[in-house]
């Protein structure tokens, strides 16, 4: 069982009242969209787009690929910029038998690329020629890591797969169209799994999240599994924690609480706990409360210290969409990417204020943490997560608001959230204010003792996943009601089974997992079909995971990008004009079991080398359109 698609294995059993009432008067899209207020929310969605009449999206469409390497419409070229094992600034260069040991890896590139942003430099200008990226590195696969593999393992090998995760800022810049990392740099900084970062919000300090050697509660070391990213106006860096579940182990009766959040007594196999005893969760019970929340990093001072915002809740963090509500408060929109998990939102208590930085840094600290409900009439509600109200109440284990953020999944569970197909990333439109959130699949619903279908999530055995969309009451993103509507079931439109074309038009794709707005309003979708299912018959017809550009108006949706084999496609950002697109590319060469093979690390793919005696390398590619033009255009 491979780490990244381990997220697939858990399953929300708990109760939900709510559910049942779903079921009570569950309806069909068509019948929802048939009349009464499915009808009019379908029409007003997309309206402004339409209006403009103009196609958002004039590349020439890519065709499937399986070809071990990055392809994009011709008229543009993709660059490898920034690999696995690079040096962030004056580090040491990658060995390509992957002999580099845990201190050169604390200055190197971390592995499986994942989220990313650019801030550009200087802070506050609209630069698209220099500079810095953040990119999140998820897991490792430590076959590819450690150049013996796992079959001897010590306390180097635990400490160079906790300096492969984290994030990296390195600082980039770009001359007559040529992107290079700048070395030295005095931005550049890696955060790993061992770097202590404060802990905010009403957590800090509670007993929950005491351990023994931080008795305070209030400072943890390090961030793992770093999946979809969001970004603050305020030049900072939003890493979301997922499977933070797997690095630990538990020995003993693992308690419901830790069980809600899927520790078992094995882990996904990382070993840390063997020379790490922080992640043998039966010796340390508070230790796996620390993981699972956002992460804030200041990308333009390397000196301040990571936060971890316990306000917006600990699940398993996929994204965190930003925007801002009309009176300057923020809403930060976030999915926990399990199956039959829940959409959440936070939104600050104050505003932003652009002339004060420094408040703007404790804005997270302090909010109100919602939950989305999907009534099947075509409506919604966000629910508040509020210690005392709706039977968030001592007698039900929510004593403090520390235990309703800890626990925000089990206190989400007694409101009666809507159960989704696993949430991914979530995008919100820069003119309509409209909110995207991609459910990457979920072959559990509908099966014995797993929720049916219901309005929001209406397909059993959801191979390939959909896309939602809602707008909030008034356009105001801090509004409490929403309407909202299925912009896509993802598909293979050749498909010889019907209910597996889903109503794509145009290029086929299913598992859509990273969602970016650019700032013309084209989505842009990221595919992550795990690579046991891509050769299956299901997928048969789609090739190697990709990237594809959606009009929102028109619905069209266009193959933009193919990834090299075994890869996922995940993390895409643009610079201020549109003019360079950095997308990641995560796992190349993974196997069907999930990993690369350890014995042949190149067999499935030599990306980017090319090396038949290398190793398959994550890496951050820049694409540019040779005529200097804006993507996707
Ligand atoms: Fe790390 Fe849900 O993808
Ligand atoms: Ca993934
Ligand atoms: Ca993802
Ligand atoms: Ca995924």
């Amino acid at each position: 069982m491979g780490f990244e698609h381990a997220e697939d294995r858990g399953v929300n059993r708990s109760g939900n009242a709510v559910f049942t009432d779903v079921v009570a008067t569950r309806l069909s899209r068509r019948d929802v969209l048939a009349g009464g207020l499915g009808a009019a929310v379908a029409l007003a969605f997309g309206r402004p787009e339409l209006a403009r009449g103009q196609n958002l999206v004039g590349f020439t469409a890519v065709p499937v690929s399986a070809e071990d390497r990055v392809v994009v419409p011709a008229g543009y070229s993709a660059e490898v910029l920034y690999s696995w094992g690079d040096p962030i600034s004056d580090g040491p260069a990658f060995r390509t038998d992957a002999g580099n040991t845990a201190a050169d890896q604390e200055r190197q590139a971390g592995m499986h690329h994942d989220g990313i942003h650019f801030f550009p430099l200087p802070a506050g200008s609209q630069s698209s020629t220099h500079g810095l990226l953040a990119v999140n590195h998820e897991y490792t696969d430590d076959g590819l890591l450690h150049p013996d593999g796992m079959e001897s393992w010590g306390a180097e090998k635990v400490a160079k797969s906790q300096a492969a995760h984290g994030v990296s800022v390195v600082e980039v810049d770009q001359t007559a169209g040529r992107w290079r990392v700048v070395r030295p740099s005095r931005w550049a900084r890696r955060i790993t799994a061992r770097t202590p970062m404060r802990v905010s919000g009403p957590a800090a300090g509670h007993v929950l999240m005491r351990t023994a050697t931080d008795p305070a509660g209030r400072t943890v070391l390090g961030t793992v599994n770093n999946c979809g990213n969001g970004a603050t106006p305020w030049g900072t860096f939003l890493t979301c924690e997922e499977n933070f579940n797997g690095y630990f182990v538990h020995g003993g009766d693992v308690p419901a609480a830790l069980k809600r959040y899927g520790i078992t007594a094995k882990g996904f196999g990382y070993r840390w706990h063997e020379h790490d005893s922080r992640f043998d969760a039966a010796a340390h019970p508070n230790e796996p409360n620390r993981f699972g929340w956002i992460v804030e990093i200041d990308a333009y001072d390397s000196t301040h210290g990571p936060v971890k915002h316990t306000a917006l809740g600990r699940f398993k963090h996929e994204g965190a969409a930003l925007t801002l509500a009309p009176d300057g408060r923020v809403v930060v929109y976030m999915g926990d990417d399990e199956r039959f998990e829940y959409i959440y939102k936070f939104v600050s208590r104050r505003r932003y204020d652009p002339s004060d930085r420094g408040a703007n840094l404790r804005l997270l600290e302090d909010g109100t943490l919602y939950v989305a409900r999907f009534d099947s009439d075509g409506s919604g509600m966000w629910l508040p997560l509020i210690q005392g109200r709706n039977g968030l109440e001592t007698a039900a284990g929510f004593a403090t608001q520390a235990d309703v953020v800890v626990n925000a999944r089990g206190a989400a569970d007694r409101l009666g959230a809507t159960k989704m197909d696993r949430p991914e990333w979530i995008a919100v439109h820069p003119r309509t204010g409209e909110i995207y959130c991609t459910l990457t699949n979920n072959t559990s619903r509908g099966r014995d003792g797993a929720p049916p279908p219901d309005a929001a999530n209406p397909r059993s055995n959801n191979v390939f996943g959909h896309i939602v969309r809602w707008r909030e009451r008034g356009g105001d993103p801090s509004e409490t009601a929403f309407a909202w509507d299925v912009f896509v079931l993802g598909g293979d439109p050749q498909h010889a089974d019907p209910a597996r074309r889903g109503t794509v038009k145009g290029d086929g794709f299913g598992s859509p997992d990273g969602l970016w707005f650019d700032a013309r309003g084209v989505l842009w979708i990221q595919t992550d079909v795990s690579t046991t299912a891509l050769g299956k018959k299901d997928y048969a017809g789609l090739g190697n995971n990709a990237m594809l550009a959606a009009d929102p108006a028109s619905r069209e949706v266009r193959r933009f990008l193919v990834g090299p084999n075994g890869c996922e496609v995940t993390g895409v950002i643009t610079t201020p004009d549109g003019r360079s697109m950095f997308v990641n590319i995560q796992h190349p060469g993974e196997s069907p079991s999930e990993r690369a093979d350890p014995a042949r690390p190149s067999a499935v793919s030599a990306w980017p080398d090319g090396r038949a005696d290398g190793r398959p390398r994550s890496a951050t590619v820049v694409i540019r359109k040779r005529d200097g033009g804006v993507i996707g255009t």
